[in-house]
């Protein structure tokens, strides 16, 4: 589906604002003074959300500016996962949401899907901004608010669970994150963060921490099994979104003087260990030869970065799956449905 750019005018979105009236000047000098704190003064770093002007200038210009980055990473996952998704029934817990900045992105790429929104931020300003934001612009269909953890429970019925922190680990640091990621135990986890050598490592160590002991597999973006090259040298791994932007809001980053055309910033998703998905997309990687019942191949989960072992079962081919089979080649993409699980890395399959 490719990259979403963000779909209204600055001007639909100035007037939902919690200061609609906010002047230019004013939205400049408050967005600066955010900038400040993002960059040099960290501990002033979270009194952007106690007020309602930083609430309302860090909307008008950071959500239509991020919003295009989680169509970006969704893009470059599988199909078979994007389908999965597409068609599942899931929950979206959106951590640090801001004025809503990545549930609205979510939504505007699952358009028709079926997914409820769980929006959870410290600041009520921001909360009642993405309060206003989804009533008139996006109309998430489920759409519940919290301020903290304790306001907020599991629901009974359990859904797939989709946890994204977009731009907010940064802010709230790996305890918080842990804290939130143990009460709602999700099977998927979006980390979005600034392009920065600091958010690299912090994500990195996360990773090497944690990732274990909620039992996630990276996804997206790395492409190799095993450690990351990066971690251990200077260099650090990101991406960058390129995006058109308004000639409106391209003008107000020109008076910012901060490009938001070309934009750097840290994507990683997670997916647990054992998901369904594992039914679906593989890309064969080496022919492992032939027995008496089947052909085995070591494929490439779509979307994953592990290795296993698919048998492909004669008994459950027909005449021309069986021309099919024969005439693969490593490299090739297949479907599978699974016929039998010997161990998680290595399927009993049948071709569809
Ligand atoms: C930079 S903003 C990002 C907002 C939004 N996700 C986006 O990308 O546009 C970070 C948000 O994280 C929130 N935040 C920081 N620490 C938090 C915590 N411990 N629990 C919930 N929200 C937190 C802040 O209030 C702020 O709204």
């Amino acid at each position: 589906m490719g990259i979403k750019p963000f779909p209204f005018s600055l001007s639909e979105v100035r007037q939902l604002l919690l200061l609609p009236d906010l002047s230019d000047s004013n939205v400049i000098s408050c967005i600066k003074e955010t900038q400040k704190n993002f960059t040099s003064c960290r501990e002033s770093i979270s009194e952007y959300v106690t007020k309602a002007e930083h609430v309302s200038s860090y909307s008008l210009f950071y959500m239509p500016t991020d919003f295009p980055k989680l169509s970006l990473i969704l893009s470059q996952l599988g199909s078979t996962l994007i389908k999965w998704f597409e068609e599942s029934k899931l929950d979206i817990y959106d951590i640090g949401c801001g004025p809503g900045t990545f549930s609205f992105a979510w939504r505007n790429y699952f358009s028709t899907s079926d997914h409820r929104f769980h929006l959870i931020d410290q600041s009520q300003d921001m909360l009642a901004q993405a309060q206003r934001f989804s009533s008139d612009l996006f109309c998430l269909p489920s759409f519940y608010t919290y301020q903290d953890l304790s306001k907020f429970t599991n629901e009974k019925k359990e859904n797939p669970k989709v946890v994204i922190f977009g731009h907010s680990m940064n802010e709230m640091g790996t305890r918080a994150v842990n804290l939130y990621l143990n009460k709602i135990q999700p099977d998927f986890i979006f980390f979005i963060g600034p392009g920065t050598p600091t958010v690299f490592k912090l994500f990195m160590n996360w990773r090497r921490d944690f990732s274990d002991s909620f039992q996630m597999k990276v996804l997206y973006p790395c492409i190799g099994v095993g450690n990351c090259p990066m971690v251990d040298s200077d260099d650090w791994c990101h991406q960058i979104l390129r995006s058109k932007l308004s000639s409106e809001l391209h003008q107000l980053g020109q008076k910012l003087s901060i490009d938001r055309r070309s934009v750097p910033f840290i994507g990683h998703v997670y997916g647990k260990n054992k998901l369904p998905y594992v039914e679906g997309e593989y890309t064969l990687v080496r022919f492992l030869g032939k027995t008496k019942f089947s052909w085995r191949y070591q494929a490439c989960p779509s979307g994953a970065t592990d290795l296993i072992e698919l048998e492909l079962m004669k008994k459950a081919s027909s005449k021309e799956q069986i021309d099919l089979i024969m005439s693969l080649q490593v490299g090739e993409r297949i479907n599978v449905k699974v016929i039998k699980e010997i161990a998680p890395d290595h399927l009993r399959v049948a071709i569809i």
